[in-house]
């Protein structure tokens, strides 16, 4: 039986957590949940109790044995460290980790063995690499990955509650108190911040980087644009891919079918195909449309959706926490 945490519980990926951990009956002992000072002594039930919120920055995390972070950067940076100080093994939402070298960055369906190698920090993906990174590693174990192209069309809550606020605000006539971007979200595509010279948004740079490290594949050559969408769950992919040896398509629906986490839906003459309302409070990556490029040689197209919340944080982060309880 575990002791555990779960900073950030107040927010749409410690909300979620919360489901799936209850879901899934993870085996806790007892459970603590964290978020700002500004929420703290708010309740919020899991199991049928009610368990007070904490604050934070002011608490210690001593007795624990995991916590679950979905608390933003800052809190990843600054909070995590006291965490682990305190005796915790961290397994962190948050972009700040992802990429150092001591932190491993898992997908249980991937590269489970490196959930292992922590130094008491374990890094969950970005959402749209999660599902992305779940879908290329069988196909690159078949052929080999010689270049691949993805497009993104994700949701509002990726942004977290402050994107979600401003789209309703936005559908009910209102001016947005929050805002994610200056640009109106309702009826509308959006970018992601693009805050260096490199003229890719930050959502971009990490999917290309955290892609490779997962795959344990370095110089993978990935090409990614990243957009928003005004809807409010569920990240689809269009994916192209170029692959090393030639392939045959019956055997990529095999190999599909038959990967863990992934559903295959594809019979799109009778309209059957992954749709984000389709995928939405599931915890499977579902596949789609999966036809060849006649353009390059070796190519393929398909469609890939996931529940950003879930697979794509809050399921991925429990499944880590899963294989170093059962190890
Ligand atoms: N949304 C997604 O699809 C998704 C997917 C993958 C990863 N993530 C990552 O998960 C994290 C949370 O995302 P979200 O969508 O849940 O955001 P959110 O809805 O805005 O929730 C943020 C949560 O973090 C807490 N928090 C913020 N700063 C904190 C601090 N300094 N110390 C302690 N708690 C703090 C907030 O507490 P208060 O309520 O008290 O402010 C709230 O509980 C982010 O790092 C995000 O990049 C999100």
């Amino acid at each position: 039986m575990i002791n555990i945490g779960v900073v950030g519980a107040t927010g749409l990926v410690g909300r979620k957590m919360l489901e799936v951990l209850e879901e899934r009956n993870f085996p806790i002992r007892n459970i603590r949940l964290f978020a700002t000072a500004k929420s703290a002594g708010q309740k919020i039930k899991f199991n049928n109790e009610l368990i007070e919120v904490e604050d934070a920055a002011n608490s210690s995390f001593k007795g624990l044995d995991i916590a679950l972070f979905s608390a933003g950067k800052e809190a990843s940076k600054i909070i995590a460290q006291k965490a682990v100080a305190d005796g915790c093994i961290v397994i962190d939402n948050g972009s700040y980790w992802r990429m150092d070298q001591n932190v491993p960055l898992v997908v249980p369906e991937v590269n489970p063995e490196d959930a292992f190698k922590h130094k008491g920090i374990i890094a969950n993906p970005n959402c749209s690499t999660i599902q992305l990174a779940v879908v290329l590693k069988p196909l690159n174990d078949l052929y080999g990955l010689k270049r691949t192209i993805v497009s993104t069309y994700q949701s509002i809550s990726g942004a977290g509650q402050k994107g979600l606020n401003q789209l309703f605000s936005e559908l009910n006539g209102e001016v947005p108190a929050d805002r994610i971007s200056n640009h109106q979200l309702a009826f509308n595509t959006v970018f992601h911040n693009i805050s260096d010279d490199s003229l890719y948004s930050e959502e971009e740079i990490k999917m290309i980087n955290e892609t490779r490290k997962i795959l344990n594949y370095p110089d993978l050559k990935i090409s990614v644009t990243c957009v928003r969408l005004p809807i409010t769950g569920g990240h689809s992919e269009s994916v192209n891919i170029e692959f090393e040896k030639e392939f045959n398509l019956d055997e990529i629906f095999d190999t599909l079918k038959n990967a863990k986490g992934v559903v295959l839906l594809d019979e799109p003459q009778k309209e059957i195909y992954p749709t984000p309302i389709f995928a939405q409070n599931k915890d499977d990556v579902f596949v789609g449309r999966i036809r060849r490029d006649a353009s390059v040689e070796n190519g393929i197209n398909l469609w890939v959706v996931s529940d950003n919340l879930r697979k794509g944080a809050a399921t991925n982060a429990v499944q880590i926490a899963e294989l170093l309880i059962r190890k």
